[in-house]
């Protein structure tokens, strides 16, 4: 079975794909961490994310990369989403999830396109969502436990802009699949979105 779990940042995409992983047996890929990884490469080399020729030489990250915890970072997430804009980061990106995806047994995959470009034959396609301010305030308090010290409007911007690139690029834009269950956790505990999103996989996968 394979399960897709698009969302924008901070929805909860990722704990919640992490929990499904577990729950049903199954690998796990955060896609996201890919497009961290040439970020931060091409930050390290320098580089202009804008510039497409750049983003793309940035594909050749070592392995080692996706370990940092440094692509956790706000600042690398920032170059992740404006080198994700460009088709050939996209294209370079693609095999590897495709085969991640295609694994026997299946595999759990979050991200922005894995219901619409990776993986559309999915049996399992959640769209996780929430308020502006609700991911706002959750990025905050992770930080804020991070020891970082950070405005709050000053997040919520930086996520309202990261929003518009992702859901306003050409290739691949953040959508929910056609099909996809839209799972709002605005109002909802960590736990409490996770059993609403085991119902909804057993629910898709005529499980129940
Ligand atoms: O999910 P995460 O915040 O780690 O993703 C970082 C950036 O990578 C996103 O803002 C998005 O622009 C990009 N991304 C993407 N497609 C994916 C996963 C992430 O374009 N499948």
């Amino acid at each position: 079975m394979i399960i897709a779990v698009d969302g924008p940042t901070a929805s909860g995409k990722g704990t919640i794909a992490k929990a499904l992983a577990a729950h049903f047996g199954l690998p796990h890929l955060d896609t996201g961490l890919l497009y961290r990884a040439v970020g931060r490469q091409l930050q390290l080399a320098g580089g202009n994310p804008d510039d497409p020729h750049a983003a793309l030489a940035a594909c050749d990250f070592p392995e080692a990369l996706l370990e940092d915890d440094v692509l956790r970072s706000e600042e690398v997430g920032g170059y992740a989403s404006r080198v994700s804009v460009h088709p050939g980061v996209r294209r370079a990106l693609f095999e590897r999830q495709r085969t991640f995806a295609l694994q026997e047994g299946g595999a759990v995959l979050d991200g922005r396109d894995i219901g619409t470009v990776i993986a559309p034959e999915a049996q399992v396609k959640l769209f996780v969502t929430a308020s502006t301010a609700e991911r706002a305030r959750r990025r905050w308090l992770e930080m804020q436990s991070r020891g970082i010290a950070v405005d709050l409007a000053v997040i919520e911007a930086d996520i309202a802009a990261r929003d518009e690139r992702d859901t306003t690029r050409a290739d691949a834009p953040l959508m929910a699949a056609p099909g996809a269950v839209v799972l709002d956790t605005t109002t909802l505990g960590r736990g409490e979105a996770i059993a609403a999103a085991i119902t909804a996989v057993r629910r898709q996968a005529g499980l129940e």
